[in-house]
């Protein structure tokens, strides 16, 4: 994901941005850029750019002389437009004198460029962060700098980090923040602006925490606080006591339980800017080249493994059900050595975080050569999978940093539901159908915050249950792959052995393992086959096992059926899964850390299986 720093002080900000870019590379990024106001006569903003890592932009740093005290750098994971250097940040005004770095996403850009152009300014990018620069240009015209940034941004829609420069003011820095996170580090006689603590902590154990609508203005004596009405605010000065790695997991023990927590804003992530509520259609950019030959596709085959292989099974289900188009799941490792039936109107998708895996990427070659259209579902921007296929849709999830994969999964469904409105709507889905699915996953970030407040409760079961060797996780329909996927938490992450199973064939072989020692997990929301799974845990405690229950809000039956229940919010049973996983990661979590297991690393698992 993106990332911010600046710098303003008595060192050189070169080498502080540098160090700076390098200790937010583990957010992951495709290009990195700086710019710094320089001295020595020549007031002129330095701007060095560089597509992939920070050791090229160092390199091209190291061949000029870049002498100033005040600058900003920025790496970037791409959003709007590729990763390139014209794309890269800081961008510029037309003049050359505003420099500009952003986080987060502008939705009215179009609108703002187009009225930009009218008034005579040119674009070298395709981003919408750009913008930002040739608006407060424009508004500098008629007011100063600091006026002019308050204006720009009381047009801006979508969210942002923001640090910018101006040439004619060189001892100011001008931040601002609504959405993306921003913190001021306070040295002495220095300051550090930074999206994430990490880049700051070997600096300063002081730090400002900016809020949403905040805007700072920095100078090397000082800063004040305003909103964008110019209101000064008071602010007050924390200290930070996290060492790095502490930093990069925002002050919570591990990276599984940060990435947990982050899903209301990854899944936000997924679907920002791509809803069109007004046609019921989802906006896919990555798809938009190849929008004609998915209208004649046939037939879906998504290849995938682990985690991801899940997040596809539920996608089958979704794209079948709403969109019409047959599709099968394959385990990649499986589909590369079969011999595979495809034809032109056969689409393969490809479902990867890393968009590495081994597996995945044999299957998609094969796929290729055989004259399948391919395409990813891939949250790594650039990946060697996301290159290969020949469209695809990125998650925008931000790096994973913790083996079990949590947050990239939510994030693959809320892509999924997207295709399948996208493909759906091509077909037969009615407008009020694609309406009702866009607008209720659009509510899922916020019933996700809701599961993710019940934190304590889910602990004290995971506690209940930590010593049982043995578990059967059940669920049918949309949730029988999240019965799979939270078998599959648990056995990564707490060394517990997990079945996951589809509920209806519990009674083909499972049942004969249940005894009192042997609880079972049923996912049971109040769905289309609510009353199936009912009966399969009644046959479960007419034989003394114990149940845990992931069930909808207000269900009172299942207290009746179940020693322990976990409510989730109600949604449209397509959609169920984006919740139900939600306690079964938190269930594996603890359990794992209640062993003591070092569960951002289980034994003998890797976070990307780029061998076979
Ligand atoms: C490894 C990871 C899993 C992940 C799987 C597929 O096994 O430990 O968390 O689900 O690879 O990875 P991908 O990057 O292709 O989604």
């Amino acid at each position: 994901m993106c990332g911010i720093i600046g710098y303003i002080g008595k060192k050189q900000a070169a080498p502080v941005l540098l160090d700076g870019l390098k200790r937010l590379e583990y957010r992951g990024y495709d290009s990195a850029g700086i710019s710094v106001i320089g001295e020595n006569g020549s007031r002129k903003i330095f701007t060095l750019k560089a597509t992939g890592k920070v050791a090229i932009l160092e390199e091209k740093i190291s061949k000029q002389n870049i002498i100033g005290n005040i600058g900003i750098a920025h790496t970037r994971w791409a959003t709007h437009g590729k990763p390139c250097d014209k794309n890269c940040h800081p961008h510029l005004d037309c003049s050359g004198n505003i420099s500009v770095v952003h986080n987060g996403i502008i939705e009215n850009y179009r609108q703002l460029k187009n009225q930009l152009i009218k008034n005579g300014h040119h674009f070298s990018s395709e981003t919408d962060s750009e913008i930002v620069a040739h608006l407060i240009e424009e508004f500098c015209k008629k007011m100063d700098f600091r006026e002019a940034v308050l204006q720009s941004l009381k047009l801006l829609k979508g969210t942002y980090g923001l640090a910018i420069l101006h040439k004619d003011h060189p001892a100011q820095m001008i931040v601002a923040r609504l959405g993306s996170p921003l913190l001021l580090g306070v040295g002495k006689e220095e300051f550090i602006v930074a999206s994430d603590a990490c880049a700051i902590v070997q600096y300063t154990d002081k730090v400002v925490y900016l809020e949403d609508g905040e805007v700072a203005l920095i100078t090397s004596e000082g800063f004040e606080v305003m909103n964008i009405k110019n209101k000064q605010i008071e602010k007050k000065v924390s200290t930070l006591d996290w060492d790095m790695e502490q930093a990069q997991k925002n002050g919570l023990p591990h990276f599984m339980l940060k990435e947990t927590f982050e899903q209301p804003e990854s899944v936000k992530n997924a679907m920002r800017g791509r809803i069109s509520k007004a046609d019921g259609m989802a906006r896919l950019g990555g798809l938009r080249d190849v929008e004609k030959k998915l209208k004649n596709i046939n037939r879906i085959i998504i290849v995938s493994c682990g985690t991801s292989y899940y997040a596809g099974l539920v996608g089958e289900y979704m794209l079948e059900e709403y969109a019409g188009i047959p599709v099968e799941v394959e385990y990649a490792s499986e589909f590369r050595y079969r011999k595979p039936i495809l034809n032109r109107k056969t689409a393969v998708i490809a479902i990867s975080q890393s968009g590495e895996t081994a597996d995945t990427l044999a299957a998609i070659l094969e796929a290729k050569n055989k004259g399948a259209l391919t395409l990813g579902i891939i949250n790594t921007v650039g990946s060697t999978i996301a290159r290969e296929t020949e469209a695809g849709v990125y998650n925008h999830a931000g790096p994973e940093m913790g083996v079990a994969s949590t947050k990239a999964f939510t994030s693959q469904l809320t892509i999924l539901t997207l295709l399948t409105v996208f493909l759906g709507r091509q077909r037969e889905m009615s407008l009020v159908t694609g309406q009702r699915i866009l607008k209720e996953l659009e509510k899922i970030p916020a019933q996700i915050e809701t599961i993710l407040k019940q934190g304590k409760e889910i602990k004290k079961i995971a506690l209940k249950y930590k010593n049982y060797a043995d578990f059967l996780y059940m669920g049918r329909k949309y949730n029988f792959p999240i019965a799979m996927e939270g078998a599959l938490k648990i056995k990564e992450i707490a060394y517990v052995h997990c079945a996951g199973y589809p509920s209806g064939e519990m009674k083909h072989g499972p049942i004969a393992l249940i005894d009192k020692n042997f609880p079972s997990l049923f996912v049971v929301p109040k769905d289309s086959v609510y009353e199936k799974n009912i009966s399969g845990m009644q046959e479960i405690k007419a034989r003394g096992g114990k149940i845990i229950a992931i069930a909808t809000v207000g269900d009172k039956e299942i207290k009746k059926q179940a020693n322990d229940v976990i409510f989730i919010p109600k949604t449209l049973e397509m959609l169920t899964p984006l919740l139900s996983v939600i306690p079964l990661q938190l269930l594996a979590y603890y359990v794992g850390v209640s062993k003591g297991y070092d569960v951002d690393k289980p034994r003998n698992l890797a976070k990307s299986v780029t061998v076979e």
